[in-house]
C-alpha cells in the first residue's frame, strides 16, 4: 500500500494547486526575486518520509546545502545516486501509474526575505520553470500544492502564506512519479530542480498575459493583442516605437487589430525583431515582435508566402557536467555554432527547452518547432497496451501538458510549428492536445509523426525514412501505400507539406547520404527538409578509475537497465567538438548552389527570402594545392530563388599538376554569430589538364629467391620489408577490417532498399563471422627477377581460422624511372557474401625513438571522409598531427579516413620521414589512407577512449576503398551504390624518403 504520504506519486492528473491558465514567460517590470542559489537539501530513498521538514520551525542544520537550479545526481560527486541512461526502456517496473517505493526523493528547504515594498502587490506567485519529476511545495509551513510535467512551468499563488520578513520555502521532489511515464524520451533521468525557482510580485493593475500574434502580408506588418487582465487595469498601452506605433485602448472591448505599416518581415535568414512594450500604469512588460505570417497552402508551409525548407536538427538540452540545467551564455554559443553550420531550424526535442532560449531562437533566426514535454515509447513493448495516449484517466494531464507548452512560448516569431510530442503511440488524448491547440492558435500547424495517417496533425512527417521512401512521399505514385496507411490515408498524406522530424542518425561515425536528402527538397516541394538525429552527444564528464576523463554513456554509472551509447548521437560531441558529419551537414546544405559552365558560373541563392547582399563571393586557384592567384568575384545581388550567370576570371592552369578553383561565399560584414569572412559555401571545379599515369610496368621472367634486398628507399629481408627510409616497418598487410562504427554494429532492420544488409544481423558481425578482424597470412612465394634485382614480387594467401574463404594478395616492389613502386594486387577467392569495410594494406611504424606523428598530404580533406560522406571534403594541401587526424568518438571506432589521396608525407617532430605518392587505378580511383596510433583491432576492443592500450607503434593504412557510413544505428544502412563489395583491387604507391 503507498503510504498516504506519497499517494499523490501515483496520480496521472497533473498536481493541484498550480494557477491555470497558464501564462506566456514574459520579460515584466513588475518586480521579482531570484530563488536560484543554495537550498539546504536532503535525499531519501522512497517518497514515504516524514513531511515534517515542511514546517517553519523544522531544524535543517544537518542538511547538505546543494545549487538550485541542478539534478542532484550529478551534484556531490555520486553520493545522490547516479544518473540513468535508457532510451525506449522504462527504469523501473511497467505498472502505470504505481512507480517503485524505491523513489529517490529530494527535500530541499530555503529562507527568503520579502521585500518589504511587496507588500503593496496584489499576488505573490512562485514560479518552477522545471522540476524533475513531482513535486510539492510549501510556504512557511502551508501547503500549496504539487505538479508534475518536468520541462513545464509551474506557478502558484503564495499570498496568503508569505509575509513581511523572512519566510520558508520548502519542496519535495520524486524522481518518479507517474508522470515518468509520459516522460519516457530517449535521454538521462536526472531528477531535482533544475530550472530557475522565482517568486514575483504581481502588481495591482497588471497584465496577466498578453499575446502579440504578429502577421505580414504586403509589406505590412499587423499585430492582433490578447489581454489578459482586470477591467481596472486598462487602458493598456501597445508601443512599438520603431514604427511610430502607440495604440491605446481603453477598455478590454477596445482592443483591435494594429496596423503596424510597412515593416521588415521576421526570418529565420534575416530575424528582424522590433521592441514592443504593452503597459498599464502599474506594469509594463517588454517583448520583442518579429512580423510573419505562417500557412499552410495545399501541401506547401509557407512563411510570409514562401516555401521553407527546414534543414534543422534536433535540439536537447544536454551538458556534460551541468545536465539539463540551462546556461545562457554556452546556449548562445551552441545557437551561434548552429548558424555557422547552416543550420536554419530547431526541432525541441522532446520537451520545451528553458524559455530564454526562443528569445535567443528569434533573435540570432531559426524556425523553431517546439515540442511538448511528451513521450510514452516503452509502452511499445506492450503493443502499446495501457498506453495512456489513449486512456481517458491522462487526459487532463495531456491537455496540461499542451497548454503549458503553447501558452509559455506562444509569443515567439521562431515557432512556426507545435508539435504534440515524440513516440507516444496515438490516441484520443493526442487528438484533443491537437484539438485545442487548433482552438487556441489557428495560425501555427501542429506536428505529431506518431500521427502517422494524419488523422488529427496538419503536416505529415515521419523518422528515418529512407532516400527512395522519402523520394515516394515526395511524389504522387500510389501504387506503394505510404507506411502504415491505407491508400486513401495516403492520398490525405501527400496532400500536406512533409517533413522529417528525425533523419540521418548521427550516431559515431556517420551519417551518410546527408547530399541525398537534400537533392530531394530540391526535385519534390511537397519535401520541406527536416531534422537530423540529433545536434549534440549527451555524454555527461567521468573520471576513470585511472584518473583519466571521459564522457560516460549507459552503463557507465552501474545502472541495472540501459542503452549504452544509443545517447550519444549527435553532430557535436559532448565537450561542444564538431564532428566531421557536421562540416557535411554545413555543405550539404549550403545555401548557395554554384554550377559551372565552361568560363562562367551560375549562382543560384537556395535561401528562403534573404538575397546574397550580405556576401561576398572570394576564389583562389591552387596548383597542387599550392595557391597561385586569388581575388574577389563580382557577383550581382541575387534574389532568394534566383541565380545570376557571371564570368570567372581566367585561370592559370598548371602545365603539370592539378589546377583547382575554389569560390567561397563569404559574410560580407560581421554577423551576431560569425564575424566578417565567415565561409558560407565553397564550391571548387577541376581545372586540371589531362595528366597521364605511367603505365604499369609487366615483368616476366621471375625466380623465387630469398636474401636481403635494398629497393630505393626500401630495405628487405627474405622478401619482408623491414625498413622504409632507414625506419623500422613491418607490413604491409591486408586489411579487410575496421573498427565497426555504430552503423556498422546495428542489427537494425531498417535497412530498407539496400541490397549490401541481412535484416537482423549487423555487418560488423558477419564480418567478425567471417574473421575479417582476424586474418592471417600464408606466403606462397618470394620472387626476383632474372638478372638485374631492381624489382621483388611476393604472393600471400589471406584467410581466417576455420575458413576456406581467402585473398590472394600480389606485391611488386620495384624501381621505376629510379623511384620506388610498390603495386599491390588484391583478389578475392569466390564465396564471400558480404560487404566489406575496407580493403587496404597497412603498414606498422614503430616508435623507434621518433614516432611518425603527423602527415601532410594533397588530397580530399582536412576532415575525414566516406563515399557517402564527401561533400565537405576539397582537394587541396593539408597538414595534421596524429591525434588530429582521429575523431574522438564517445565510443572508439572507425575514424580518421582521408579520401582521393594523391601524395602523403609522413612526419616525425616535424621532419619528414617518407613520402608516398598514390598513382590512381586503371578506372582513375584514388586511394585513402589512415594514420592512427591503433589498429582496427585495438579500437573494436575499447569502449571508451581510455580502454585504449598506449600506443608504441603508428599504423598506416592505405585503403583502395572503404564501406560508406549509413545511418543504421537508427535507420538505413548504406545505400546500395556506396556499398563495398568483395571485388579485385589495385594498390599503386611511389615512396620516397624523407
Ligand atoms: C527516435 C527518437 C529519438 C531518439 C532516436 C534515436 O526514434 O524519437 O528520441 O531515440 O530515435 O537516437
Amino acid at each position: 500500500m503507498p503510504s498516504e504520504l506519497s499517494a499523490y506519486v501515483s496520480d496521472p492528473t497533473p498536481g493541484r494547486g498550480a494557477l491555470r491558465p497558464a501564462r506566456s514567460w514574459l520579460h515584466s517590470d513588475a518586480p521579482s526575486l531570484s530563488l536560484n542559489g543554495a537550498w539546504r537539501f536532503r535525499l531519501s530513498p522512497t517518497a514515504s518520509v516524514a513531511q515534517d521538514f515542511a514546517a517553519e520551525e523544522f531544524d535543517d542544520h544537518a542538511w547538505e546545502s546543494i545549487p538550485v537550479p541542478s539534478h542532484w545526481v550529478l551534484e556531490g560527486d555520486g553520493a545522490h545516486g547516479r544518473p540513468i541512461y535508457t532510451n525506449i526502456q522504462f527504469p523501473f517496473p511497467i505498472d502505470p501509474p504505481h512507480v517503485p517505493d524505491e523513489n529517490p526523493t529530494g527535500d530541499y528547504r530555503r529562507h527568503f526575505a520579502l521585500p518589504a515594498d511587496w507588500s503593496d502587490a496584489e499576488r505573490i506567485v512562485l514560479r518552477f520553470d522545471g522540476v524533475e519529476s513531482l513535486f510539492r511545495v510549501w510556504v512557511n509551513g502551508v501547503d500549496i500544492g504539487s505538479a508534475g510535467g518536468s520541462r513545464l512551468a509551474h506557478e502558484f499563488d503564495v499570498t496568503r502564506a508569505v509575509r513581511p520578513g523572512d519566510n520558508v520555502v520548502a519542496v519535495r521532489v520524486h524522481q518518479w512519479s507517474a508522470a515518468s511515464y509520459v516522460e519516457d524520451q530517449d535521454q538521462w533521468w536526472l531528477p531535482g530542480i533544475f530550472r530557475d525557482v522565482t517568486l514575483t510580485a504581481r502588481p495591482l493593475g497588471g497584465i496577466e498575459d498578453v499575446w502579440l500574434r504578429t502577421g505580414f502580408h504586403d509589406g505590412r506588418g499587423r499585430v492582433e493583442a490578447e489581454i489578459t487582465a482586470e477591467a481596472s487595469a486598462f487602458p493598456v498601452t501597445l508601443r512599438i516605437p520603431e514604427l511610430g506605433v502607440e495604440q491605446v485602448w481603453a477598455t478590454a472591448a477596445d482592443v483591435a487589430p494594429v496596423d503596424a505599416g510597412e515593416v521588415e518581415p521576421w526570418s529565420a535568414e534575416r530575424p528582424r525583431l522590433y521592441d514592443a512594450t504593452v503597459s498599464t500604469a502599474a506594469e509594463s512588460i517588454a517583448l520583442r515582435v518579429g512580423f510573419r505570417t505562417v500557412e499552410i497552402r495545399g501541401d506547401r508551409f509557407l512563411v510570409n508566402g514562401r516555401r521553407v525548407v527546414f534543414h534543422g536538427v534536433n535540439r536537447h538540452e544536454a551538458h556534460p557536467v551541468r545536465g539539463r540545467v540551462f546556461d545562457e551564455e554556452h546556449a548562445r554559443e551552441d545557437l551561434a555554432r548552429m548558424k555557422r553550420f547552416n543550420v536554419n531550424a530547431i526541432r525541441t526535442s522532446h520537451y520545451p527547452p528553458h524559455p530564454r532560449l526562443l528569445d535567443l531562437a528569434d533573435e540570432l533566426g531559426f524556425w523553431v518547432v517546439l515540442e511538448c514535454d511528451l513521450e510514452t515509447h516503452g509502452f511499445e513493448k506492450l503493443g502499446w497496451v495501457g498506453n495512456p495516449s489513449d486512456d481517458p484517466a491522462w487526459r487532463e494531464a495531456y491537455l496540461d501538458r499542451i497548454r503549458r507548452t503553447v501558452e509559455r512560448d506562444k509569443n515567439h516569431p521562431s515557432i512556426v510549428i507545435w508539435s504534440l510530442g515524440n513516440e507516444s503511440g496515438t490516441g484520443s488524448n493526442l487528438a484533443a492536445m491537437s484539438a485545442w491547440v487548433h482552438a487556441r492558435d489557428a495560425e501555427r500547424p501542429v506536428h505529431y509523426e506518431g500521427d502517422y495517417t494524419g488523422e488529427y496533425t496538419d503536416v505529415y512527417s515521419r523518422m528515418y525514412a529512407s532516400v527512395p521512401e522519402t523520394e515516394r512521399i515526395g511524389t504522387d505514385g500510389t501504387d506503394t501505400p505510404l507506411l502504415n496507411c491505407t491508400p486513401a490515408q495516403s492520398t490525405r498524406q501527400r496532400a500536406k507539406p512533409f517533413l522529417l522530424c528525425e533523419y540521418a542518425h548521427a550516431m559515431g561515425n556517420g551519417p551518410g547520404a546527408l547530399d541525398q536528402y537534400e537533392a530531394l527538397v530540391h526535385e519534390h516541394p511537397r519535401l520541406h527538409g527536416g531534422f537530423v538525429w540529433e545536434w549534440r552527444d549527451h555524454g555527461i564528464l567521468a573520471t576513470a578509475p585511472d584518473g583519466t576523463a571521459y564522457q560516460a554513456y549507459g552503463g557507465d554509472f552501474g545502472e541495472v537497465v540501459h542503452d549504452g551509447n544509443f545517447v550519444m548521437d549527435g553532430m557535436l560531441l559532448s565537450d561542444d567538438v564538431p564532428t566531421p558529419s557536421l562540416y557535411e551537414f554545413k555543405a550539404v546544405v549550403q545555401p548557395v548552389r554554384f554550377v559551372f559552365d565552361g568560363d562562367k558560373v551560375a549562382v543560384t541563392n537556395l535561401r528562403h527570402s534573404a538575397d546574397t547582399s550580405d556576401l561576398r563571393f572570394r576564389w583562389r586557384v591552387e596548383h597542387d594545392g599550392t595557391p597561385v592567384d586569388a581575388g574577389d568575384l563580382e557577383v550581382p545581388v541575387v534574389a532568394a530563388g534566383e541565380s545570376g550567370r557571371v564570368s570567372l576570371p581566367p585561370v592559370p592552369v598548371a602545365p603539370e599538376g592539378e589546377t583547382w578553383l575554389t569560390i567561397d561565399a563569404v559574410l560580407a560584414t560581421a554577423a551576431p554569430w560569425a564575424p566578417q569572412g565567415h565561409v558560407v559555401a565553397t564550391v571548387q571545379s577541376d581545372r586540371s589538364p589531362h595528366i597521364p599515369v605511367p603505365a604499369v610496368r609487366h615483368r616476366t621472367g621471375w625466380r623465387p629467391d630469398t636474401g636481403t634486398l635494398t629497393l630505393g628507399a626500401a630495405e628487405f629481408v627474405d622478401g619482408r620489408l623491414v625498413s622504409l627510409a632507414g625506419r623500422a616497418v613491418t607490413g604491409p598487410r591486408l586489411e579487410l577490417f575496421r573498427a565497426p562504427t555504430d552503423n556498422d554494429e546495428s542489427p537494425s532492420d531498417g535497412v530498407e532498399e539496400s541490397d549490401a544488409s541481412v535484416p537482423g544481423v549487423s555487418n560488423a558481425e558477419l564480418w567478425r563471422r567471417d574473421g575479417l578482424d582476424r586474418l592471417t597470412a600464408r606466403r606462397v612465394s618470394v620472387e626476383l627477377p632474372h638478372g638485374k634485382a631492381d624489382a621483388l614480387r611476393t604472393l600471400d594467401k589471406v584467410s581466417a581460422a576455420n575458413s576456406a574463404l581467402f585473398v590472394m594478395v600480389e606485391s611488386v616492389w620495384s624501381l621505376e624511372a629510379g623511384e620506388l613502386e610498390l603495386r599491390v594486387e588484391i583478389e578475392p577467392s569466390r564465396g564471400w557474401s558480404t560487404v566489406w569495410p575496407r580493403i587496404g594494406i597497412r603498414f606498422d611504424l614503430p616508435d623507434g625513438g621518433a614516432p611518425v606523428d603527423g602527415a601532410e598530404w594533397f588530397g580530399l580533406g582536412p576532415s575525414e571522409s566516406y563515399p557517402d560522406s564527401l561533400r565537405a571534403a576539397r582537394t587541396g594541401r593539408f597538414s595534421s598531427g596524429i591525434d588530429d587526424l582521429s575523431v574522438d568518438y564517445a565510443r572508439p571506432q572507425e575514424t580518421g579516413h582521408r579520401s582521393g589521396l594523391r601524395r602523403l608525407t609522413l612526419t616525425s617532430t616535424g621532419a619528414k620521414v617518407f613520402r608516398v605518392e598514390a598513382l590512381p587505378d586503371t578506372h582513375g580511383r584514388r586511394p585513402g589512407f589512415t594514420l592512427s596510433r591503433h589498429t582496427p583491432q585495438e579500437l573494436a576492443r575499447a569502449g571508451h577512449p581510455y580502454e585504449l592500450p598506449a600506443s608504441t607503434t603508428s599504423r598506416l593504412t592505405i585503403d583502395a576503398a572503404q564501406h560508406g557510413l549509413g545511418s543504421r544505428s537508427c535507420g538505413p544502412d548504406v545505400r546500395p551504390e556506396f556499398a563495398l563489395r568483395p571485388e579485385a583491387r589495385t594498390i599503386r604507391l611511389r615512396i620516397t624518403a624523407g
